[in-house]
């Protein structure tokens, strides 16, 4: 079978993710303003849920489970099923929920497909300006089937970051705010688009030179970070380590600058 990117993909199954994520963008669109209930999550009052996230994770795990009932999914709002299957999906069905919110158009949905731990293919999905972002592993990365490289930015003067910030801000973590200080001190400039997938989506597009955040989850990163390394980037802990979906720190980056954002993030 001929995956959408033109290239044969056992299954076909990025194309169940792709469907999903543009079905669940499509409702996030429509709803947007239309929000009935609001909870705040593990008793952090700036980490918020709504029946529209929960709505669009449904749609997403029904659309799998229809096509491959016996694989394991790992959802932000339901969390996880199916332990020990050979595939597992993981979803972020609202990926920039505050922005959501307040009527920012800008947030994602995001869905990566891991075999036996490996993620080998993921989606993204903006559905406000209609950029769909994919990748297979060993088959290089994609916005709206057009192939994708990351910058040749060489120095953080020249270079565009952009990070985000974990719900519990206010207690440091990490040095969270003293590492946004230096980056703000040697780079062209630093934004915070409020979705970490579209985030790293950018890196693979080169919009962006490179990005950084503590304590993402799983479902944050995993669609992201194998972007930026099918568009020639490099995804690492913080000290440069090669990073999994469960790590609690990620620097993406177009490889180039990468040596010089860890330098910067263990001064402190
Ligand atoms: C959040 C966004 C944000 C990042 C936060 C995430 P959510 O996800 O990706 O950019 O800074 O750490 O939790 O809550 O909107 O799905
Ligand atoms: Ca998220
Ligand atoms: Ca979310």
């Amino acid at each position: 079978m001929a995956s959408a990117l033109g290239k044969p993909y056992i299954g076909g199954m990025i194309e169940i993710a792709i469907d999903a994520a543009r079905e669940a963008g499509q409702y996030l669109r429509e709803s947007v303003g239309r929000v009935r209930r609001v909870e705040t999550k593990q008793g952090e009052e700036r980490n918020l849920v709504s029946e529209i996230d929960k709505t669009s994770e449904r749609m997403i795990i029904d659309a799998i489970r229809r096509r491959h009932p016996g694989h394991a999914v790992l959802a932000e709002e339901s969390g996880g099923s199916g332990q020990g299957a050979e595939y597992t999906w993981v979803i972020d069905p609202l990926d920039g929920t505050t922005n959501f919110l307040h009527g920012v158009p800008i947030f994602s949905v995001t869905i990566a497909i891991e075999r036996r731990g490996e993620v080998i293919a993921g989606v993204v999905y903006d559905p406000n300006l209609d950029e769909l972002f994919t990748a297979e592993r060993g088959s290089g990365a994609f916005l709206n089937g057009q192939a994708l490289q990351v910058s040749t930015s060489d120095r953080l003067i020249t270079s565009l970051l952009v990070t985000g910030f974990p719900y519990d801000i206010a207690s440091n973590p990490s040095h969270a705010v003293e590492h946004f200080n230096h980056f703000l001190m040697e780079a062209r400039g630093i934004r915070r688009l409020g979705s970490a997938a579209l985030d790293l989506s950018y890196v693979a597009a080169g919009r962006f030179d490179g990005f950084w955040e503590v304590y993402l989850k799983p479902w944050d990163m995993a669609a992201g970070a194998l972007l930026v390394r099918e568009a020639g980037g490099k995804v690492t802990d913080f000290t440069g380590a090669a990073s999994h979906i469960h790590c609690p720190q990620v620097v993406a980056s177009n490889g180039r600058i990468h040596d010089a954002m860890l330098a910067v993030l263990a001064r402190v």
